[in-house]
């Protein structure tokens, strides 16, 4: 392997006009942009405009065309059966909600009414976004939200998982890869422990999607989601996949304009399928940005991508496991001796704070995160009040892990070299 990502050149934020030195490794923050992404909506946005669902004419119908086309598209990436499917939004966060209150709470109301109680499971590993909808949800209800805990690896733990799941509990939902810990769970066992007990299942799918291997009718979930930024596409877009049966029992998140067959001052009939979350204008140039990051996916083939970045990351976790200093936040020596280290990592420098580390890396051009990633609760589990998170993307290479190495080290000896002054 080269110690710089043949792909690099597709990213024009390394150009020597902008930041040629970047050493960025904070894509499960969000993914660069490669140029065929930015063309492609820059393309849509200037020359063929028009909003979607809406016009009779040649370029309202284009615009048509392209948003339904997409949902082929992505269908057929997470390997779901039918287009009508694929909802779009605005990113994982919105497809939680609308689950939440279209979904959710008419089954919780459902419940009450009939003089029974309600429970909601989700994960310990839970990004606020998929906490935070259920957390409201169980206050305004009076209803239990429960926790599964993680197993030693921060994997979700099946067993004591399974013995919070009962016949009332409305909705269990979670992460198929947490943004701290990085490693995937076993979403396909986990659904099948929910439909054993006629659960439906809700999957977070941001940190997952980069790999591009979903496929949504193995793992038979009833609902998954991810954001569009989150596999190099742009923000502001992302996907709700639903089992069709629910989409058509569901009541709309979000009421306007593009999402009804007829509307009376009293009374309105909403649209079938997706268009009827969809209230008013798509985000084409979201929607064709995101189309144009699974084709770019897919043409360097998803397969390789994923061997060069498994790569990276045992180099990345070996590296890390050199220094004297590195504390990972969770137990790695299973992941590492079986290969499956994933490319995402959070850990702690011993005597240096985490802000200190992110802020003297960023003056070397290393960009990483520190703090709680949008998981306060997942720290407190994991006894750590911040985190440093690195996450690779398919520009990385070699050069970055040495020059975070590197980073890391100097930090430490400055840090040192401060606490004897
Ligand atoms: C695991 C996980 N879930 C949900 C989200 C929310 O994604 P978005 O901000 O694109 O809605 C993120 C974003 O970092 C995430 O990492």
């Amino acid at each position: 392997m080269s110690n710089i990502s043949p792909w690099k050149k597709d990213f024009p934020i390394f150009v020597p006009q902008a930041h040629p030195y970047l050493c960025y490794l904070d894509t499960a923050a969000t993914c660069l942009t490669p140029k065929h992404v930015a063309e492609a909506m820059f393309h849509y946005q200037c020359y063929s405009h028009a909003n979607s669902h809406k016009g009779m004419y040649q370029l309202s119908m284009t615009a048509t065309e392209k948003v339904e086309q997409a949902r082929e598209k992505i269908a057929s990436f997470i390997g779901a059966q039918q287009a009508q499917s694929i909802v779009f939004n605005s990113g994982a966060t919105e497809g939680v909600n609308l689950v939440a209150y279209s979904f959710v709470e008419p089954l919780i109301i459902e419940a009450m009414s009939k003089g029974e109680r309600c429970n909601i499971v989700i994960s310990a590993a839970e990004h606020h976004a998929n906490l935070l909808p259920w957390q409201r949800l169980t206050q305004q209800y009076n209803i239990e939200l429960r926790i599964a805990p993680l197993a030693i690896d921060g994997t979700i733990d099946l067993a004591r998982l399974s013995l919070l799941l009962d016949d009332q509990t409305c909705i269990l939902a979670f992460t198929h890869c947490s943004n701290v810990i990085g490693k995937i769970n076993a979403v396909d066992k986990i659904c099948q422990l929910a439909k054993n007990k006629n659960i439906p299942t809700l999957i977070d799918g941001a940190q997952a999607v980069l790999r591009g291997d979903i496929n949504v009718k193995a793992i038979d979930c009833d609902f998954y989601v991810f954001s569009a930024h989150k596999i190099y596409g742009p923000t502001g877009c992302g996907v709700l996949y639903a089992k069709p049966h629910l989409i058509e029992q569901m009541r709309p998140y979000q009421l306007g304009g593009g999402m009804i067959n007829t509307v009376d001052f009293q009374q309105s009939e909403y649209l079938g399928g997706p268009l009827k979350f969809e209230s008013g204008s798509h985000n084409v140039a979201g929607i064709v940005g995101l189309v144009e990051a699974i084709d770019y996916m897919n043409d360097l083939s998803i397969k390789d991508i994923n061997l060069y970045i498994d790569d990276l990351a045992l180099y990345m976790h070996k590296s890390l496991r050199e220094l004297s200093f590195y504390r990972p936040v969770v137990d790695e020596k299973l992941s590492l001796m079986n290969n499956k280290m994933t490319s995402l990592v959070s850990f702690q420098c011993e005597g240096i704070q985490c802000q200190d580390i992110a802020n003297l890396l960023d003056s070397e051009n290393v960009a990483l995160r520190a703090g709680q990633h949008c998981a306060q609760p997942l720290h407190k589990v994991l006894g750590v009040n911040e985190t440093l998170r690195v996450s690779l993307g398919l520009y990385n290479g070699y050069a970055d892990i040495d020059k975070l190495i590197a980073g890391l080290i100097h930090c430490h000896q400055v840090m040192a070299m401060e606490s004897l002054a």
